[in-house]
């Protein structure tokens, strides 16, 4: 009788994605990804890349005739990149800014956003949160709040509120949204006349500096979800206001990230990941 062999299987070249940033060495999506091949059992190597905003263009179509297959994009390259993709999916034109490419047969360029639909899915899937009818409060109107704004409304809450230090870009961003829901724009010390909020979103960059958005302690209805989009900080000092104002449930934004990671590694490799256990591996204790 022929003996039988188990010869290794034939593994070919890895194929190559990354993210483009700058500075982009603190990022998370190396480690997500990773995770992501290994239980989806997928090919792949996942890079960073430092390109300083002058070259990205250049480095970016480098990186695709050079082999790449898809790209996050990150900070300060979204807008950028939605200029230089040839083709946007609806939800990266609906929010102006690109955080995923794809490169197909190395001339064409895709460009999506899974920012939104990543905060969406933690949200509902993951927080539990039924967002129709409900009073929603983002605070920022910088690329975050672009990218979540939309989103929201398309999940019909009951009024949509951009609170920003700026009031004028919070008024942009109202003017931009307005066709697809119930959004208004509101200075801080306005906020605290207002009727409390469902689910207080802090877009700002503040908690990255360790600053705390003037928000006043009455936006939080009793039982309302905190959800500040900083991911890797603990207690911000946003979240520690919402709890002391009563807020029910606290919440960063490390589900968003690897639920935004989840949506374009499904567009690229036609699998989508289970989520659960890289969240659990990235997350750390609220208190
Ligand atoms: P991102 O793309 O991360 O949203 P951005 O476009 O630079 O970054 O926007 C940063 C947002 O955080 C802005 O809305 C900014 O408010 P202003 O437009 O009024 O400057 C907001 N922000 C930053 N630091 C803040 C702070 N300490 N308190 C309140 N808002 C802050």
């Amino acid at each position: 009788m022929a003996r039988v062999v188990n010869l290794p299987q034939e593994v070919g070249e890895p194929d190559q994605y990354g993210v483009v940033g700058h500075p982009v060495e603190h990022s998370w999506s190396p480690f997500i990804h990773g995770m992501f091949a290994k239980v989806a059992a997928q090919n792949l190597v996942y890079r960073l890349f430092d390109i300083h905003p002058d070259d990205f263009r250049r480095e970016t179509l480098r990186l695709m005739t050079g082999g790449v297959r898809g790209l996050n994009v990150t900070l300060p390259h979204k807008q950028a990149a939605a200029e230089l993709v040839n083709e946007l999916t609806p939800r990266a034109a609906r929010a102006q800014a690109v955080n995923t490419i794809a490169f197909f047969e190395n001339t064409t360029l895709l460009g999506d956003n899974t920012d939104g639909v990543g905060l969406i899915t933690d949200l509902e899937q993951n927080l539990q949160i039924d967002l129709a009818d409900k009073r929603v409060l983002i605070l920022g109107a910088g690329g975050a709040a672009r990218g979540a704004a939309p989103a929201i409304l398309a999940r019909g809450p009951a009024q949509l509120t951009i609170a920003n230090r700026d009031l004028g870009k919070a008024r942009q961003l109202v003017e931009t949204f307005a066709r697809f829901g119930p959004i208004e724009a509101m200075s801080y010390a306005y906020l605290s006349t207002q009727n409390r909020y469902d689910l207080v979103l802090n877009s700002t960059s503040a908690s990255w500096s360790g600053e705390t958005p003037p928000a006043p302690s009455a936006c939080f209805a009793p039982g309302a979800l905190a959800y500040d989009l900083v991911y890797g900080k603990g207690l911000t000092p946003f979240l520690a206001l919402a709890r002391d104002a009563g807020s029910g449930r606290l919440a960063d934004g490390v589900g968003m990230l690897v639920e935004q990671a989840a949506e374009a590694f499904a567009w690229w490799r036609g699998v989508r990941p289970s989520t659960n256990a890289v969240i659990a591996a990235l997350s750390i204790p609220l208190v």
